[in-house]
């Protein structure tokens, strides 16, 4: 099979396409022919050696993606071959085939096409336990939502509407802040022109955000922070600004605030079920139409270095796709 290989830690461009064995199904894994990949922030990470798991080289990145299982191991009862599937893989889907552990695999909503279901579990799956596990959202609550035209946070834009948030919107740009408008944002504010503390407060009368979602940290946590509102919830998602911020912890005391770490792949593994429920609530939502999920470039398998450095440039919004097939 063709696969996209990181033979050594560096930057996108050293990826190769070259031909590898397929691989074969173990005992609890099955193996699925790959249509789409989604590509993820770790996926810019996993190359450069950044990530918290350092897969042996040779390795293919892709950490999600959707196809048609090919073979099942003798364990496995409950999948067959035939079944469309989107899967969770850490790594590996940039490649016409890999293994999965069946565990880590989903059966595709019927409506759904491969190239959006690649693009669906990682962003979607996050931000739900993110705002439902961790930071309980309510009705009514105001949620501010950092990086929000990128993967994960247009994905929690559209989630914090179908749970009935008032949401703010913030990004770097009029045209990111517009793709975050148009999946529901109700505010939209540009941390690139304006103080984020500043206007924060302002679109709350001073009051604060209720849940702030951090997929970014850096400057913009130490601003957000101070602009928490009574009894807060701020969620520490990630850190694409390449910083992992510090905290002065009688910031969270004078709010009565909380800040919730958020980790969706250990929370999947830890509690099943409740990551099933989830997705059961995500695919209903699906089907209603109140979520849309925006996948903005797709690229060939050859040309997966140029869809990583989308995400790894800051050019990305929505999600970005590899399709193999
Ligand atoms: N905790 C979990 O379970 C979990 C799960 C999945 C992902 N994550 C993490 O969530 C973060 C976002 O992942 P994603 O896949 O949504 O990525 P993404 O689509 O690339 O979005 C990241 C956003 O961060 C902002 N950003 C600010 N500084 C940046 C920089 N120097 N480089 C790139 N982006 C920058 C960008 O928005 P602006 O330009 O508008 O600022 C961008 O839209 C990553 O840190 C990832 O590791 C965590």
């Amino acid at each position: 099979m063709k696969a996209v290989l990181c033979k050594a830690f560096g930057p996108a461009e050293t990826l190769v396409l070259e031909e590898v064995p397929s691989p074969e199904a173990k005992k609890n894994e099955i193996v699925m022919d790959v249509h789409a990949a989604g590509v993820n922030f770790p996926d810019t990470l996993i190359i450069e050696g950044k990530y918290q798991f350092k897969p042996p080289f040779p390795f293919s990145p892709g950490g999600e993606s959707a196809g048609v299982i090919s073979a099942v191991g003798e364990k496995v009862s409950h999948l067959k071959i035939g079944d469309r599937i989107m899967a969770l893989t850490g790594w590996g889907s940039f490649a016409e085939h890999v293994a999965v552990p069946a565990y880590n695999v989903l059966p595709m909503p019927e409506t759904m096409d491969f190239t959006t279901a690649a693009a669906f579990s990682m962003t979607y799956g996050t931000s739900m336990h993110a705002l439902k596990q961790r930071a309980n959202l309510q009705p009514g609550e105001t949620l501010l939502v950092l990086g929000a035209s990128g993967g994960v946070g247009l994905a929690a834009v559209e989630i914090g509407k179908a749970m009935g948030a008032r949401v703010i919107a913030a990004a770097s740009s009029a045209d990111k802040l517009a793709v975050a408008k148009a999946a529901g944002a109700d505010e939209l504010i540009n941390y690139s022109e304006t103080n984020l503390k500043d206007e924060i407060k302002r679109l709350t009368n001073g009051l604060g955000a209720d849940v702030i979602y951090d997929p970014v940290g850096g400057d913009l946590f130490d601003q957000a922070i101070r602009a928490i509102a009574w009894n807060g919830r701020l969620l520490v998602v990630g850190f694409a600004s390449g910083r992992i911020p510090e905290l002065p912890v009688n910031l969270a005391l004078l709010k009565g605030a909380s800040v919730v770490g958020v980790f969706w792949g250990s929370f999947a593994q830890r509690q099943p079920q409740d990551n099933a429920a989830n997705f059961q609530q995500l695919f209903s939502w699906y089907a209603e139409g109140k979520l849309k999920p925006l996948v903005s470039q797709v690229y060939p398998l050859e040309k997966a270095a140029d869809a990583i450095n989308a995400l790894g440039q800051r050019k990305a919004v929505g999600k970005v796709v590899v399709r193999v097939r």
